[in-house]
């Protein structure tokens, strides 16, 4: 327990220990070459980022999981979020100090660390499990055996990773469904899911939206068909804009009455957002969507710096090298409706009426 003793920096920050940690597979760093310091270090750097990212998820996880949310707590959730894009968003940076590394320089202790690979960075899988990425959904490393069975030691036996994901695969709700959870109870036009008025109040802001929509994409429809196209591009351009509105409709009803009401609700917040109570909500989406666009681009930098160091080359993991990680940068996605809803949006002045404005604390004039 701490007393009131004054502490040094080293005590408090471990140096000394930390200073310790980048000798690799020999007993100290002073046997090994600066690009091989350089290249532990910057992955030692980023699984303390991750480690910073998972408190936070965690933290933001449980905001969301409660039976209520108070307002006021929301500009922490946003805060939270903006922490782990800042991280991301830094960490990318530290992909420059790897491109140091030239290829052949890589080359010269690459062989020692066949069967290790970023892959087995149990943080990183947390931080997918956490956010929500549906496991169905992840792409094959191309060797037998999930991603699971990486992290199992070579032996075939249990790792500190390998418990750590268990953990995380337990850990529930993942952000992803306590942030629907708390959007399925948002009230729209002044309804709640509970009350004996919410189907039909619900199927109301549905259908006047989907009108309003209707009559924007026609609109661009008709602007774009005023230019001077081939016969071909008119018809091509004129499905496009009926497959918008065919996908917006299919998209609200989705045929479950849970998925319904959380997709009308992230519409609901995005369209009525100068509303007082739907301000930090409205924040709190844009904030999602900020960080799994830089978790994307994470993804794709990190691919990028693998293509410049080894080319296309296999993975130490054994996968397809960057062929397997561009798949994931393009396939990954938790947050797939909010990023949806981007594309169905209206401009403010062609949002159907709101009804019961006054619950949102909005006053006119
Ligand atoms: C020269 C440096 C690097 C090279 C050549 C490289 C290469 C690769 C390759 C080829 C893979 C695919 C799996 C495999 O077959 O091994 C991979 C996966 C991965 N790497 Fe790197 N990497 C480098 C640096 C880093 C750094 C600094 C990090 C930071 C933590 C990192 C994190 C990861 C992660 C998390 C995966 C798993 C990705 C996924 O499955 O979605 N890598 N890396």
């Amino acid at each position: 327990m701490a007393d009131n003793r004054p502490t040094n920096y080293w005590d408090y920050i471990k140096v000394e220990e930390l200073l310790a940690l980048q000798s690799g597979l020999e007993r100290t760093d002073e046997k090994l070459a600066n690009d091989e310091v350089m290249f532990i270090t910057v992955h030692q750097v980023f699984e303390l980022w991750f480690k910073l990212v998972l408190r936070e998820m965690k933290g933001a996880r449980d905001l969301f999981a409660r039976d209520v949310v108070a307002e006021q707590e929301l500009s922490d959730a946003v805060r939270s979020m903006k922490r782990m894009t800042t991280i991301f968003r830094v960490a990318q940076q530290h992909f420059e100090v790897m491109e140091t590394l030239t290829t052949r320089e890589y080359l010269a202790f690459r062989d020692k660390l066949m069967g290790a690979s970023g892959f087995q960075s149990a943080q990183l899988r947390q931080v997918e499990i956490l956010f929500g990425l549906d496991e169905a959904e992840r792409i094959p490393l191309g060797v037998e055996g999930s991603y699971k069975q990486a992290l199992r030691s070579f032996a075939g036996g249990d790792s500190p990773a390998l418990a750590r994901v268990e953990r995380s695969l337990v850990d529930l709700p993942t952000l992803k469904t306590a942030l629907e959870n708390w959007l399925y109870r948002t009230p729209i036009d002044g309804v709640g899911p509970n009350g004996p008025e919410a189907k039909r109040a619900l199927d109301t802001f549905a259908e006047a939206f989907l009108a309003a929509h209707g009559h924007c994409v026609d609109a661009a429809r008709d602007r774009a068909l005023s230019l001077d196209w081939g016969s071909g591009d008119r018809e091509r351009l004129r499905e496009r804009y009926e497959s918008e509105k065919r996908s917006t409709r299919a998209f609200l009803e989705p045929g479950d009455e849970r998925t319904r009401r959380v997709r009308c609700a992230m519409i609901f917040i995005e369209t009525y957002r100068e509303l007082p109570l739907l301000a930090w909500p409205r924040e709190v989406l844009d904030a999602l969507v900020e960080l799994e666009q830089l978790f994307v681009l994470f993804r794709q930098r990190h691919a990028r710096m693998v293509e410049r160091v080894i080319g296309r080359r296999t993975g130490t993991g054994g996968s397809a090298g960057v062929d397997y990680l561009d798949q994931t940068a393009l396939k990954y996605r938790i947050f797939r409706d909010l990023w949806a809803v981007r594309t169905l949006q209206v401009p403010r002045a062609a949002a159907p009426a709101l009804r019961n404005a006054s619950f949102y604390g909005f006053k006119s004039g």
